[in-house]
């Protein structure tokens, strides 16, 4: 697979991208945790693909990878059809960096607490030569009125303890603007913040999408969310996608249980983290046989515990499950 041409239609192609950590106590017997398993997508300019999986899937090392935080075991990111590790083999560049941008799940944490919004905004214009010391000023207030906060002239001289939780959301993702990018990597950025604040930032990536033709991978525990915004979803599982397929067509009819199971969470008013995760692990273990799923899957058969599925493509939507791969659909 991995000498494929990039796809050209893609603006940040992920193939293969896989990576093991090694976990386990100071002093006990090390185990590798697969967190990332030969996940490949492609997204376009102007779209959100959504990545849902439950706590400890695997979506932030994904998004930790494709933002360029830290580097893959194996596979390859192609941005603009440009293979990234051949062209800078160790770390991002200011061009990557530049394209690219992460915004985090916790927003008190994303922003120094020692320095104003001014800062927080001017830094990266003046970084990546978006602005000159005399604009710059006027710069971050433009970007302060794109993501809603205003007066801009009073949000740019606060800090962030004098800022809300969906308000500090709002100014990482004006620094994230600040560099003109082409792609944001959203890890939860609505998961630390009210329900009601949750829709608002939702709204705001929506119109960036729509305006700026920003390409969105929105990362989220939540299919709810997703499928507001995503075109796609796919759905993550220990590291490798289970279920991808058109948001719609997911949601309305999902086929692997584990995101049936994801959606019955999302039925509740309020994700329930501890209900959802069961009593079990939820890092793949690197040795483990059979489906990732099987010990908690309620429609597992004998081939689940001694065999991996692998993906097979059903009108479009891919999925990994033996309920699909053999002829047992209706038996199980
Ligand atoms: N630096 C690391 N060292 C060891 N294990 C790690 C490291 N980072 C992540 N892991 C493990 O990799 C797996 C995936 O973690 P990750 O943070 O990507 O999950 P997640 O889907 O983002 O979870 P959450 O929804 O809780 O944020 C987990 O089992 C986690 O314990
Ligand atoms: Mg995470």
């Amino acid at each position: 697979m991995t000498g494929r041409q990039p796809e050209a239609r893609c603006l940040l192609e992920a193939r293969d991208l896989s990576k093991t950590y090694e976990a386990g106590a100071l002093f006990g017997a090390k185990r590798k945790v697969v967190a990332a398993d030969r996940v490949s997508f492609c997204l376009n300019r102007g779209e959100a693909i959504g990545l849902v999986g439950e706590s400890g899937s695997g979506k932030s090392t994904i998004a930790r990878l494709l933002a360029r935080l830290e580097p893959p075991d194996g596979g390859k990111i192609f941005l603009e059809g440009i293979d990234v590790f051949e062209r800078e083999r160790r770390h991002a560049s200011l061009w990557y960096r530049h394209k690219v941008q992460l915004i985090f799940q916790d927003p008190f944490a994303s922003l120094n607490p020692v320095h104003t919004v001014a800062h927080h905004l001017i830094r990266p214009l003046l970084r990546h030569k978006r602005s000159t010391r005399a604009s710059a000023w006027q710069d971050a207030l433009d970007l302060l009125r794109t993501v809603g906060l205003e007066p801009a002239e009073e949000f740019i001289r606060r800090y962030p303890a004098e800022l809300s939780g969906g308000q500090r959301q709002r100014v990482a993702i004006a620094r994230a603007l600040a560099v003109d990018p082409d792609v944001l990597i959203a890890d939860e950025p609505t998961s630390m913040l009210d329900v009601s604040i949750r829709m608002e930032i939702l709204n705001l990536i929506e119109g960036l999408i729509d305006e700026r033709k920003l390409a969105v991978l929105l990362i989220t525990h939540d299919l709810a969310s997703a499928r507001y915004l995503a075109r796609q979803i796919l759905v993550l599982l220990q590291g490798r996608i289970v279920e991808s397929a058109a948001s719609d067509v997911i949601v309305s009819n999902p086929f692997h249980p584990y995101t049936r199971a994801l959606l019955s969470s999302i039925a509740k008013v309020e994700y329930d983290e501890a209900d959802f995760r069961h009593s079990l692990e939820v890092g793949r273990e690197e040795e483990s046989r059979g489906c990732p799923f099987a010990p908690r899957c309620p429609e597992a058969f004998d081939l689940c515990w001694e065999e991996d599925p692998v993906v097979v493509d059903l009108e479009g939507r891919g999925v990994r499950c033996h309920l699909y791969t053999t002829h047992k659909v209706g038996e199980c």
